[in-house]
């Protein structure tokens, strides 16, 4: 449906905290009492940057800009200015108003030199609607990203950007981009957990013992011993350990493994039925093979294979003894012509 005019309301935490709230409740009654209820719409929006003069309202489409207003003011505006068009002075932002013009929002002077640009639809879009999200291009770099880039473009594309992050030591976010098909999910758990357990100060018993556990678990999936029922298992612990560590540390330390088995359990499964580490990290599940339309038979590999593991004839394609092989990887850097892959 098309209004001809939208009141734009705050419902940033500034104003919220000033009962903004209640004032868009007036507006929605006052306006309905006018019988204007088809032609104006109340909206909430994210802050405007002027907090400290909330409850902010601003009406469009002339952009003019109410401050600090009580839900006392609004039948007045509703009659002065929505009926009648004629907008309630007294009761907008002072600097917005001059003896001849009352000046739009980003026409006043705290607003005149700013630029926004990752906020610069506050304030003008309902942000709890989606649609008007998509209708202000705002999910095109998503759109880009999941259709015309590939992963590799990405990163590029972050690093280009010079983002950082914000805590800490502020690396770059483009580094920060890492994971990959390449990337072990299951050993990415196994990894923070064992974070979790060297900084368990183990005063409680779910944090000290029941990550021990957990981690135990994880060990046994990525060196290929895990079982049936082991994921089951560790969403149990998971549960538990949450429910009742006593500090942040513990109640914090299984979401790593919850979260991986919630979208990546085809990974865990992969370890614990097939005993393939899909990502190709986990040491234990991997196998070396040599493919015998790529080898030429050189026999370097074997030469420098530690454990006498590879044997062929020259010229002709070479083998790699499964049962011998400790996959140290050192054949897969030697072979001139990539004729060696692990899987
Ligand atoms: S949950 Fe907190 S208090 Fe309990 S052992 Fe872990 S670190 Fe210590
Ligand atoms: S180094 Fe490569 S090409 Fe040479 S024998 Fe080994 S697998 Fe074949
Ligand atoms: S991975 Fe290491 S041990 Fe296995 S075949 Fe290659 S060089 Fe030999
Ligand atoms: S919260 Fe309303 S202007 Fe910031």
């Amino acid at each position: 449906m098309l209004y001809r005019s939208h009141v734009m309301v705050c419902g940033g935490t500034g104003c919220t905290s000033s009962d903004s709230d209640k004032v868009a409740e007036r507006f929605t009654e006052e306006i309905k009492k006018a019988g204007l209820d088809k032609e104006v719409l109340v909206v909430r929006t994210g802050c405007f940057g002027l907090c400290e003069l909330g409850p902010v309202v601003v009406v469009y489409p002339e952009g003019v800009f109410y401050s600090r207003v009580k839900p006392d003011y609004v039948p007045e505006i509703v009659e002065e200015h929505l009926l009648k068009g004629r907008p309630v002075k007294k009761y907008l932002y002072g600097e917005s108003v001059t003896e001849r013009e009352i000046k739009p929002l980003e026409e006043t002077p705290f607003f005149r030199k700013q630029k926004r640009i990752a906020l610069r639809n506050c304030g003008i879009i309902n942000p709890e609607d989606i649609r008007e999200a998509i209708a202000f291009d705002g999910y095109r770099a998503l759109a880009k990203v999941l259709t015309q880039m590939t992963p590799k473009e990405v990163i590029e594309e972050v690093k280009k950007s010079g983002l950082r992050g914000r805590g800490g030591g502020g690396f770059p976010t483009g580094v920060k981009v890492v994971m990959d098909e390449d990337t072990c999910m299951v050993n990415v758990a196994k990894f923070f957990l064992e974070f979790t357990v060297d900084e368990s100060c183990g005063k409680c018993a779910p944090c000290r013992i029941g990550t021990k556990r957990m981690l135990e678990l994880l060990e046994k999936i990525t060196s290929g011993k895990g079982e049936e029922g082991d994921i089951e298992k560790l969403e149990e612990l998971a549960k538990t350990i949450k429910a009742t560590a006593l500090c942040g540390l513990g109640q914090t330390a299984p979401n790593p493994v919850l979260s991986t088995i919630r979208y990546f359990r085809d990974e865990y499964e992969a370890h614990i039925k097939e005993k393939k580490c899909p990502a190709g990290v986990c040491q234990a599940l991997l196998r070396f093979y040599i493919d015998p339309d790529k080898c030429k038979g050189c026999g370097i590999c074997a030469k420098n294979c530690p454990v006498n593991a590879i044997s062929g004839k020259p010229r002709q394609p070479y083998v790699i003894d499964q049962d011998k092989c400790i996959k140290c990887g050192t054949c897969i850097e030697k072979c001139p012509f990539g004729a060696i892959y692990k899987k």
